[in-house]
């Protein structure tokens, strides 16, 4: 078979030849004589149309009532139509039904809304958006390995069930053997975790990060890229309970050198996407956010924004009759803070630096203030916060230090404290929220429409 992106990207050698094309109805109409089927095969954004003829055919009648969505094998002859609104089009000989399609069909040829087509999340890749969605997630994925690859960065598979909380958010999956229905309890009441799979509590990992800095103290730089799982009861359009994260880590780094490969990171994904998607991404600056292959443009032409937390709670609270929550030193920023500042103040990326300890992981490195740490979030138009990362607390003491005041049971962290034991070298790192960075290049405003499967609060469907 010749797939239709073969055909739409090598024109010129397949005019006046003779193919094959698998694929699913997207609209059929005909008339007396001769009748179009649009073909839509899910290698190329522009669907192919067929040309039949009842002349050539002898089962014009039964291709005439071809389903929308019926997958059929068509062969015939690739015709230039200069002038026409497609470049070309195919003149069947052949139209053979390898599935019908009957009308209770829920994708017909109109526009559906995103809410409704989450409720057929099976079927939706076959409409145009979410061809457009999940080619250029395909493609982001892609251009993020090659990203790292070409800087010798070591891709590090860190494990899903683990026995840590990272972010010490208590935002954890549990993972357990034990029924339910009947607790093994000890003596006190607590849970006898001996008759557990792992003989002690786990969860589905929140971040790769604390495995993933391992590594980087052998590997020098390295990657993450999976899944992360967050029992967050934030229902929102940015909050996912299983979304994929993208963890690099730098041996002998700054916060500084971890914003320079942050923005050179995004830069390098949008021009990827840019010159490998054009169909995909015209589409969505038509119809999904008008403003997007300029604002996209824009970024690759200028350097993201800096600025320190105490800095942006100074320009946040000048307006404060704006929020709906007021903000003040100390406070974390909600997104309608963060979406101010980039949208507002800035009018492009910017990364906030420097935020409170009492707000952040117990893992970034203190600054000498004694009060703020070593972090930074990166902030986009249209979503807020995209990146978060933070130069690590590379000093044994320090750490030992904030882990005792948060009440941290070290010996949880064995591990990790032997890395500031053993070679301690300074190293910083960061998390990419790879759906929310599918949303800020494709436009698209809901992280359930970025993912094939959204697993969302009360929501865990297919
Ligand atoms: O800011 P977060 O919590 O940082 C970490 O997990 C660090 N361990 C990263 C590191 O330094 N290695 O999460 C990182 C990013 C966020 O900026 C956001 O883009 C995304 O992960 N994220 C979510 N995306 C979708 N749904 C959620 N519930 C998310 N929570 C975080
Ligand atoms: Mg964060």
């Amino acid at each position: 078979l010749t797939s239709v992106r073969q055909l739409f990207r090598e024109k010129e050698q397949f005019a006046g030849q003779k193919v094959t094309v698998g694929g699913w109805v997207r609209s059929n109409r005909d008339s007396k004589n001769f009748g179009f089927l649009v073909v839509n095969d899910g290698t190329f954004f522009e669907p192919l149309q067929v040309v039949y003829a009842a002349d050539k055919l002898d089962n014009y009648t039964d291709i005439a009532k071809i389903g929308v969505g019926a997958a059929v094998i068509v062969t015939g002859t690739i015709v230039e139509t200069p002038g026409a609104k497609q470049l070309f089009e195919m003149q069947a000989d052949e139209v053979v039904v390898e599935g019908a399609c009957g009308p209770d069909y829920p994708l017909q040829k109109k526009r559906h809304s995103f809410e409704y087509l989450r409720t057929i999340a099976h079927l939706r890749p076959r409409t145009n958006t979410f061809q457009a969605v999940f080619r250029v997630r395909s493609l982001i994925a892609y251009a993020i390995h090659q990203f790292f690859q070409e800087r010798d960065f070591v891709y590090v598979h860190t494990p899903l069930i683990t026995g840590s909380d990272c972010e010490g958010a208590g935002e954890m999956f549990q993972v357990t053997t034990l029924d339910l229905n009947n607790v093994p309890k000890n003596e006190d009441g607590t849970v006898d975790y001996t008759q557990d799979f792992f003989c002690k509590p786990t969860n589905l990992t929140v971040s790769g990060q604390l495995n993933g800095e391992t590594y980087a103290m052998a590997f020098k730089n390295i990657y993450t890229f999976g899944p992360t799982f967050r029992a967050e009861n934030s229902n929102t359009t940015r909050h996912a309970a299983e979304f994929w994260m993208i963890e690099p880590e730098i041996a002998f780094a700054d916060l500084k050198d971890d914003m320079v490969l942050a923005e050179s990171m995004l830069k390098y994904i949008i021009r990827y996407v840019l010159e490998h998607a054009p169909e995909e991404m015209n589409f969505f600056n038509s119809f999904v956010d008008k403003g997007l292959l300029e604002r996209l443009n824009h970024v690759l032409n200028s350097d993201f924004g800096h600025v320190t937390y105490t800095e942006a709670i100074k320009i946040l609270e000048e307006h404060n009759d704006e929020f709906d929550y007021k903000v003040y030193w100390g406070c974390d920023l909600q997104t309608e803070h963060e979406r101010y500042l980039t949208e507002k103040v800035f009018k492009r990326p910017v990364f906030v630096t420097d935020y409170p300890k009492e707000i952040k992981a117990f893992y970034m490195k203190l600054n000498e203030d004694g009060k703020t740490v070593a972090a930074m979030d990166c902030l986009v138009p249209g979503i807020g916060e995209i990146i978060g990362g933070s130069q690590r607390e590379d000093s044994l003491e320090l750490l030992e230090q904030r882990m005792d005041e948060l009440g941290l049971n070290k010996e949880d962290y064995g591990f990790y404290l032997d890395l500031r034991k053993y070679g301690s070298a300074s190293h910083a790192g960061f998390g990419l929220g790879f759906e929310r960075c599918v949303m800020y290049l494709t436009g698209m405003g809901n992280i359930r429409d970025v993912i094939p499967f959204p697993r969302t609060v009360k929501n865990c469907e297919l």
